[in-house]
């Protein structure tokens, strides 16, 4: 039985009031809940954190496990950082020392820096860092080499929330527990795989991050690869870590990058109703900004599982709807009816989790599309972040991001960026509350496809 403390930098941040503290709170409720030292650089007590963040109607018993200690991670240890830990461990009788670094990545180094030389790095504690880890392969290896000089592999934990979500664990069974979809899902049967996600909002609070990184760095680098790599990778061995991870980063290796055509970047402009604002007349965005809010691509792959299957990614923000899916569309193949689409099999992350079919059935004088919602994931079901914690409670690596794979995403993250700049990319080019970019239609349509719609086909009534 592990009875950990979890020490949370970055604790005043946007994250931790999004996603962080309504996860602990979660599982507090669950009966997961463990000690939390909350960790930055504002001057106040537990009282003020409490008021600040605007939790004062989270559960007491939540609350009276919370704590705070005021430091900058940059000022190098002092000891009260470890005086606090000391403290909450010996009242709450904690063995397992969990630290979460919900900062910058420039500031990995000196909090892990600071972790160290407090004197609170003994074997079993456990770091993880948030995404993004760098923001290319150069910044991603210097700091991983920064830090293993104070972690050891097992230690460092590399966050990727999209890891935390059912539907990933979903999409394991399906492919390989289900002999039914299992045996449909491969190039074979399959015309494309289409990797989506759409928000219809913009950066919000993150504005000043998002116009250094964009979404190629923010989501294509870290959720759409992974989403990528675990629709694409062969059979593993086992569902063990190190199974699972070597045929990911197999997955990632086979891609064959885009042609120049098939990588369409855009930003949006301004709306119709005043007060949506262009993507550059947001504070934090410089008002001659060059960022993509929105990526669309094709990549090719070299693998004998996927012969002439196309895989395409798209995201953007402020795009006419919120929606995450994993899709593998089939080849049309009937040469007795008339069909207007191919049928699919759907992971949804997002609005619901859960495996949704498209399929053929009668209608009117021939055959028509429906789909089915066949499993939906309970709407109480643990959210991402409750997840991720709880793996880093556990130690599941598999929950988390490889350092391998880490690389390698920055590698072909590079590329694609290397190819965005060298485009002549006329922003802004799209509309908010629109599916972004046109050009972006013609990516699937130049290899005889075309992006999935989730809404055109008729729900069945049962
Ligand atoms: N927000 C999201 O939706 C989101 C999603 C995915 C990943 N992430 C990642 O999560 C991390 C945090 O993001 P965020 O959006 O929460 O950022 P944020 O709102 O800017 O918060 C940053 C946090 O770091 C603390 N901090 C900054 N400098 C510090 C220092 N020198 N010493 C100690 N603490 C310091 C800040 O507190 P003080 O200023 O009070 O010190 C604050 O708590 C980033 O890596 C980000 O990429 C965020």
């Amino acid at each position: 039985m592990t009875d950990p403390l979890l020490v949370l930098f970055g604790a005043t941040g946007d994250l931790s009031e999004k996603k962080l503290l309504p996860a602990l709170k979660g599982l507090h409720e669950s009966g997961d809940g463990m000690p939390v030292l909350l960790v930055s650089r504002k001057d106040t007590d537990i009282h003020g954190f409490i008021e600040y963040m605007g939790i004062g109607d989270y559960p007491d018993s939540f609350l009276e496990d919370l704590y705070y200690v005021q430091k900058d991670v940059t000022e190098g240890a002092d000891g009260r950082l470890r005086e606090r830990v000391r403290e909450i461990e010996g009242f709450h009788g904690c063995d397992t020392r969990l630290f979460y670094l919900a900062l910058p990545y420039f500031l990995f180094e000196d909090a892990s820096s600071l972790i160290d030389g407090s004197g609170l790095n003994r074997d079993g504690a456990r770091v993880a860092f948030e995404k993004p880890f760098g923001d290319s392969l150069e910044s991603a290896r210097s700091l991983l080499s920064d830090i293993r000089g104070f972690f050891d592999r097992d230690q460092v934990f590399l966050v990727d929330h999209y890891l935390g979500k059912e539907a990933v664990e979903d999409l394991l069974a399906t492919r390989f527990g289900s002999d039914l979809l299992g045996a449909v899902w491969n190039g074979k049967h399959a015309e494309s795989i289409q990797i989506l996600l759409s928000e219809d909002f913009g950066p919000s609070g993150r504005t000043r991050y998002y116009d250094s990184a964009g979404a190629i760095r923010d989501v294509v680098q870290s959720h759409l690869l992974q989403a990528l790599s675990l629709a694409t990778m062969r059979p593993p061995d086992s569902l063990s870590e190190e199974d699972v991870r070597e045929a990911k980063l197999e997955a990632l290796r086979s891609l064959e990058l885009p042609e120049t055509q098939d990588l369409v970047v855009g930003q949006y402009g301004a709306g119709q109703n005043p007060s949506s604002e262009a993507y550059r007349e947001l504070e934090g965005a410089d008002e001659d900004s060059a960022t993509e809010t929105f990526a669309a691509l094709r990549f090719g792959i070299d693998s004998p599982l996927w012969p002439d299957t196309d895989i395409y990614l798209k995201t953007g923000k402020m795009l006419d709807r919120h929606e995450a899916s994993i899709n593998l569309v089939l080849e049309e193949d009937s040469r007795l009816y008339d069909k207007n689409q191919g049928e699919a099999v759907t992971l949804r992350m997002h609005p619901t989790q859960g495996l949704r079919l498209r399929l053929t059935q009668k209608g009117g004088d021939g055959v028509e599309s429906m789909r089915q919602d066949v499993l939906q994931n309970s709407p109480d079901s643990s959210t991402a972040y409750e997840n991720i914690f709880s793996g880093l409670v556990r130690g599941d690596h598999r929950l988390f991001v490889s350092q391998e794979f880490m690389e390698e995403s920055w590698r072909i993250t590079d590329r694609l960026i290397d190819m965005k700049e060298s485009k002549n990319n006329n922003f802004p080019n799209y509309a908010p509350g629109t599916k972004g970019p046109e050009k972006a239609g013609n990516i699937p349509e130049r290899h005889g496809d075309s992006w999935i719609d989730l809404t055109r086909e008729r729900e069945t009534d049962t």
